[in-house]
């Protein structure tokens, strides 16, 4: 079977229902962010401070075209994957791509006080709303499968995500 790829903007628990859908489905779950700072041997937001953002684009880039070849596997992506036209073609070519779609103001409960991610730290609320509208309708065209996941526990996301993904089976 080929890939199924996790997308969706920061804090909309890409990681947490990958890991989750993983132990559900019983296959493997690789976070393509924590692969490439395994890769580079430092965190993402020590390759935006050092080398800048472009460079980690072109990483990120180079990592989904080494994921997107994996079989039986479920790739959880970073927020802005969808930013290049050639990793959302590559998405939709390689496997099923579920977006993860959630309201603006409940990601920014959860990025609010966040200090790992570079994006957040350098944008304020009004800036990382545009980034989000910028990048809503890529997320959609992108996916194969639309989960809104507000007001929703992780359970109630996997079992969308079943009903939605047998679907795209039939
Ligand atoms: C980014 C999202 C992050 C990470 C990097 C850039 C983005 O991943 O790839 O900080 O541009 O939205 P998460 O979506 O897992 O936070």
């Amino acid at each position: 079977m080929e890939p199924i790829f996790l997308i969706g903007f920061m804090g909309a628990g890409k990681t947490t229902v990958g890991i989750a859908l993983s132990e559900k489905v019983n296959l493997p779950v690789i976070d393509a962010d924590k692969y490439l700072e395994e890769k580079q041997g430092k965190k993402v937001n020590e390759i935006f401070e050092e080398c800048g953002e472009e460079f980690f684009r072109d990483l990120e880039t180079e990592v989904l075209k080494e994921l997107s070849r994996k079989e039986n596997t479920i790739i959880t992506t970073g927020g802005g994957v969808v930013g290049k036209r050639e990793n959302c073609e590559l998405l939709k070519e390689s496997g099923t791509v579920i977006y993860l779609s959630c309201l603006f103001d409940s990601l920014w409960e959860r990025l609010k006080q966040d200090q790992t991610r570079p994006l957040v730290s350098q944008n304020n609320k009004k800036q990382l709303h545009e980034l989000f509208q910028g990048r809503a309708s890529l997320y959609e065209s992108c996916s194969d499968i639309i989960i809104n996941t507000e007001k929703k526990q992780v359970e109630q996301v996997i079992e969308d995500i079943l009903v939605l993904f047998s679907d795209t089976k039939a």
